[in-house]
């Protein structure tokens, strides 16, 4: 009979984190190869998209070193709340998703997070530990920008992912970044959604010409190469940032009459109906 090796603290948080996420129906992370390119923006947009339908939503910030969700979200300065047995309560934004950030957890959000190496990796795993999720049908998950390690430990801390939705920006650089984007998909054996390519155009208000900043197609050229869906591009538009640094997203999700919304939702309408079709198959 050979002895059994004694799980790791680390293996014992992990099993932790998957009990607690047993109540959350899809898990959707978002990735991409590099940060700027309005990942958090669009992680946010998805769960108000969600959230507007009926659905019971969760966001988790899990991107350390530059948290933003709570600032998109509208809750900077709020904190989590810790109930009587060490757990932690996610903050309800405006739009009605719940939030969990590790900027929620400090009394100076202004303060950078110096976690490092290992002690980093188990701050991480203690933190989500304690998350008390409740009843969910979807968490979007943010994760850290790049294909290194540090994204790839916080995404293997979050057990049994339905799907990744990769982010771009339309530049010709980017099919690199696209690539390393899908690679890192495979190796966490993670099924690729699609891609989203923000930015791709920008409509000048005054005089309506449509112009392509950054070049354009790569989001769709690189679904083609990697056999995934083209989810859509989200058009460049100040009324988004201008509302992002309000905090104020939730107030103009569903105004259907700004085309970045209106592609959002069809994107969020794609990932609604590929989470569907790999949960019949
Ligand atoms: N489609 C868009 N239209 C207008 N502003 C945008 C758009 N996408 C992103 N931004 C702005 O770009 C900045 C970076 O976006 P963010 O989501 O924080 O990027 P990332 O998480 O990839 O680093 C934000 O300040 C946001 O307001
Ligand atoms: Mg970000």
């Amino acid at each position: 009979m050979t002895a059994k090796t004694p799980a790791s603290p680390i293996d014992m948080m992990k099993e932790i984190i998957r009990k607690r996420m047993e109540s959350i129906q899809n898990r959707i992370a978002v990735i991409s190869g590099k940060g700027g390119v309005g990942k958090s923006f669009i992680s946010s947009a998805i769960a108000l998209i969600l959230s507007k339908r009926g659905k019971r939503v969760a966001i988790l910030d899990a991107d350390i070193h530059g948290p933003s969700i709570p600032k998109i979200m509208g809750i900077r300065g709020s904190m989590l709340y810790v109930n009587p047995e060490g757990e932690l309560i996610p903050v309800v934004s405006p739009g009605k998703v719940a939030v969990v950030s590790i900027e929620l957890l400090l009394t100076d959000p202004d303060l950078p997070v110096i976690w490092r190496g290992p002690l980093k990796t188990r701050a991480i795993y203690e933190f989500l530990s304690r998350v008390l999720w409740g009843e969910l049908d979807y968490l979007v998950i943010d994760l850290p920008p790049g294909t290194g390690d540090e994204p790839l430990t916080i995404a293997q801390a979050i057990p049994s992912l339905s799907g990744a939705v990769i982010v771009t920006a339309p530049s010709d650089l980017s099919r690199v970044v696209v690539r390393k984007a899908a690679m890192f998909c495979r190796e966490l054996g993670v099924k690729i959604l699609g891609i989203v390519e923000n930015m791709s155009e920008f409509t000048c208000p005054v005089c309506g010409t449509t112009h392509k900043l950054f070049g354009s197609g790569v989001g769709m050229e690189m679904a083609k190469e990697l056999g995934v869906e083209f989810l859509g591009s989200v058009p460049l538009d100040p009324r988004i940032s201008e509302a992002i640094d309000r905090g104020e997203l939730h107030k103009i999700i569903d105004d259907e009459n700004i085309p970045a919304v209106r592609a959002l939702n069809e994107i969020v309408s794609r990932i609604e109906a590929q989470l569907e079709q790999s949960r019949s198959s």
